[in-house]
């Protein structure tokens, strides 16, 4: 029983049960924000705490099949209230990230869900498959989280995430492959109806959804009178973004009663409280895990603490 939250009706601090795997917390770190949890070997600071402790799991940033350079500089821009980014999802590859990362993760025991994106549905399928060849034996390793924000090549370059049908046809490609581990579909904010794709993911197996990912946003230099962002439009995140998140998830558990991961302006614990007040079933801390790499297990520690 929480002092602080009296209401909450889950322990914020304790394992839970999410599909057929158990999390060791409820505080995640967000995909691309956190590299691919390995930056907890360059950091220490006197007097805080392992940036890894209290972590429920680390969301890698998302692999594709080939490795990716990403978009031209500058890629991630500080608003006022939030960040902007157009990381083009620059990554090693899931060959490198088998070999290499999965590894030394296991090694070190670290919980982490890989996130994943592909350019047909039928990837997900295949870049679940060589994760399970990886990493099948690793209990530290949980399962897949869908990134369904990019490009669908098969369909002229349409967000796979805003077609419900191909949400569900991505779900199914990587729960055809997971055994005992989880799939979790990541959604845009980006839409009229979010909780219509999170019953499309629903449909096709997810065992959760993970929402959201970052708001269409832009911002333009003063001094030029252009966009700050070489791709003018990126993706909009922060604390700024809490209260939309807040409402995407609240809608997806009260029109599908799915289990959600919430993600967007989480800072604090009283912002993951939030979360868990509209049901979410745990959150992720992304643009402020990039300011401060202890601030998911800051919120971790706060929520044990109340
Ligand atoms: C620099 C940066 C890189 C990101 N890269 C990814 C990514 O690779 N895959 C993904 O699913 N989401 C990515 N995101 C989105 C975050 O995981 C998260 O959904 C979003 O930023 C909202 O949470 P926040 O307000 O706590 O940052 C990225 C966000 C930022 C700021």
């Amino acid at each position: 029983m929480s002092n602080r939250y009296p209401w909450l009706t889950i322990d914020p601090a304790g394992p839970f049960n999410l599909g057929p795997r158990t999390f060791p917390g409820r505080v995640w770190t967000a995909s691309g924000c956190f590299g691919y949890g390995l930056l907890g070997d360059d950091i220490s600071a006197p007097g805080r705490a392992d940036p890894f402790a209290g972590i429920g799991t680390v969301v890698t940033k998302t692999i594709t099949a080939a490795p990716r350079t990403g978009n031209p500089p500058p890629r991630v821009w500080a608003t006022e209230f939030g960040a902007l980014n157009s990381i083009g999802l620059e990554n090693m590859g899931v060959e490198r990230f088998c070999d290499e990362v999965v590894p030394r993760l296991v090694e070190r025991g670290i919980p982490f869900v890989a996130s994943i994106a592909g350019t047909r549905p039928e990837e997900f399928g295949t870049l679940t498959r060589r994760l399970v060849v990886a990493a099948a034996a690793a209990p530290c390793w949980h399962g897949v989280e869908l990134n369904l924000s990019c490009p669908n090549v098969a369909r002229g370059g349409v967000d796979f995430g805003r077609d419900p049908l191909t949400v569900r046809a991505c779900v199914e490609a990587a729960r055809g492959e997971t055994g005992d581990r989880v799939v979790l579909a990541k959604l845009t904010p980006n839409v009229a109806s979010i909780a219509e794709l999170a019953r499309a993911a629903g449909e096709g197996g997810a065992h959760g959804l993970t929402a959201v990912n970052t708001l269409v946003g832009m911002d333009i230099d003063l001094r030029t009178g252009r966009p700050v962002l070489p791709r003018r439009r990126g993706g909009y995140s922060g604390g700024a973004i809490l209260p939309v998140a807040l409402a995407k998830v609240d809608e997806i558990v009260q029109e599908t009663g799915l289990p959600v991961v919430g993600v967007g302006g989480v800072r604090t614990a009283d912002d993951a409280a939030k979360f868990f007040a509209v049901g979410a079933s745990a959150v992720q801390v992304g643009t402020a895990q990039m300011d401060d790499p202890f601030a998911a297990a800051d919120v971790a520690r706060a929520l044990a603490a109340q």
